[in-house]
């Protein structure tokens, strides 16, 4: 049921990107969140990503670069309902369409179904939040185990862990900055499946892919690494979750 109401909805979709379709300019905008213009680029010109509001049609074939200054990344993980999205997608107006690359990151339990990783202030350098679809933020993990978020503007921002001040502190703030963790701070992100894992040689965890939802005074749902066994002594007012890659073409609820 789930599946066929997923393929009626491609299908819908299909037929509103073919209505839509014609060719962008040599040099024109081929994409971008909100974008409903062509989408094509013209016979030896390719649709490249700029950033995450603006792709452009460049000289080129299909094969050359994509513009990315990223760090080298660790393959995003698959998730199960998505094909990878090409240059652009036609999605539902209001919704976040996925770049190319990168991955959403959200829960998938309650109390924070389908909620999705961001900055509480979005795109700016503040805490880790869960928040709704329609603010989903975009990642991808570095091979040297930073967690990246890329801005609209093209730039970063970098994952950090508050520092372990002493041994009965069990859950590790997580907050975005403008430069690369270090330190105490940093740790090392990866992808284990489709779970985001967190680990530090100096602490020892029973499950490195437990997180921590507790909301703040503001309603906030502040994200943090849980040092405890996972569904175990969950502190009073947080959720214990894990957290996941998506990779479907837009956010969705
Ligand atoms: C451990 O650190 C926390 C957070 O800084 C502090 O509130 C607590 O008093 C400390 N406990 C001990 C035993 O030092």
């Amino acid at each position: 049921m789930v599946s066929s109401t997923f393929s009626f909805l491609g299908a819908l979709l299909f037929v509103a990107s073919v209505a839509a379709q014609s060719t962008a300019p040599q040099y024109g905008q081929c994409g971008g969140q909100g974008w409903t213009g062509a989408t094509v680029c013209p016979s030896g010109w390719t649709c490249t990503f700029s950033n995450s509001y603006y792709s452009q049609c460049l000289p080129g074939g299909s094969g050359s670069s994509s513009g990315s200054s990223v760090p080298t990344t660790t393959t995003v993980p698959s998730t199960s309902g998505g094909s990878s999205p090409t240059s652009t997608s036609t999605s539902p107006s209001g919704t976040v369409t996925l770049i190319p690359g990168y991955s959403f990151i959200r829960a998938v339990e309650d109390p924070n179904f389908h909620q999705y990783l961001r900055s509480e202030v979005q795109n700016t350098a503040s805490d880790a939040v869960l928040g709704d679809p329609s603010t989903a933020a975009q990642f991808q993990i570095t091979s040297d185990g930073q967690l990246i978020q890329i801005l609209p503007d093209g730039s970063n921002l970098y994952a950090a862990v508050e520092a372990r001040a002493n041994s009965t502190v069990m859950k590790l703030k997580m907050s975005w900055q403008t430069t690369p963790a270090s330190g105490d701070n940093a740790g090392t992100f990866m992808w284990s499946g489709d779970t985001v894992e967190w680990s530090i040689p100096t602490i020892s965890r029973p499950q490195l892919n437990a997180w921590l939802v507790c909301p703040d005074a503001a309603g906030n749902k502040d994200v943090y690494v849980n040092l405890g066994p996972y569904d175990y002594d969950t502190p009073a007012g947080c959720a214990d979750e894990t957290i996941h890659a998506y990779t479907g073409p837009y956010a969705t609820a």
